[in-house]
């Protein structure tokens, strides 16, 4: 039985991994090189320190600790540039429905964000009236491949994870939860979110059919 959904937060329930990849590929251009959609792939789902470094293999950049902390927070800044102007009609198609629909059948709801940005994004949209917990960046050591965000998650909910199900749009995130010994949801492209338990493309017209898995969960 599904007693808990848990969200990742960037491209799952808000498009925010559009603001991401255009801070990124803004500060590529400082640096003189290009930054393709396709490389911003293996960015979704990673930590800001971690992105930069992928960032900066990509452009066979060198540079010191200190100057990645530079480069780290000027991306974040333009990031926060961009979200702050957020509102309730960045919420993704259909998220607002299958969430009510989590209320009403008492599904218990948790975003699992390795953003350190994930509070202004709840607050700037409205989401946080679905939520019974956020375990976002600010509170884990190992960022996602690790399994520690979702089991965290679980903990808090008092569910465990054999009755959790993840909802993720990055590959590392669809690593973690099956690491975690949870069942995935992958939103979005099913070519590349093979990995993942079934694959929705978006949460248009998704009801609690979706939480059913040959086998049981
Ligand atoms: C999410 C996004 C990543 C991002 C990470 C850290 O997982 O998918 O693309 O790098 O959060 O976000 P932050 O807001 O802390 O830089
Ligand atoms: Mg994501």
């Amino acid at each position: 039985v599904v007693k808990a959904c848990i969200f990742d937060l960037d491209g799952v329930l808000v498009d925010t991994a559009r603001y991401h990849y255009l801070a990124w590929k803004r500060l590529a251009k400082e640096m003189g090189f290009d930054f393709t959609e396709e490389d911003n792939e293996r960015l979704k789902g990673v930590s800001r320190m971690r992105s930069l470094e992928i960032l900066l293999d990509i452009g066979k950049i060198n540079v010191s600790e200190k100057q990645k902390l530079e480069l780290a927070e000027r991306k974040n800044s333009w990031y926060v540039e961009y979200i702050s102007k957020m509102n309730e009609s960045e919420i993704l198609p259909g998220v607002n429905d299958f969430l009510n629909l989590l209320r009403k059948s008492d599904i218990k709801i948790a975003v699992a964000s390795a953003s350190k940005n994930a509070k202004i994004i709840i607050e700037k949209t409205g989401l946080g009236k679905y939520l019974d917990i956020l375990v976002d960046g600010t509170q884990i050591q190992n960022a996602k491949p690790d399994p520690e965000i979702f089991l965290k998650a679980s903990q808090l909910l008092g569910v465990k994870p054999e009755n959790c199900v993840v909802f993720e749009d990055s590959i590392a995130g669809i690593k973690a939860a099956k690491a975690a010994g949870m069942k995935c949801i992958g939103v979005g492209d099913s070519e590349k979110l093979w990995m993942a338990d079934k694959v929705i493309p978006d949460f248009l017209g998704v009801d609690l059919k979706v939480l059913d898995f040959e086998g049981g969960v």
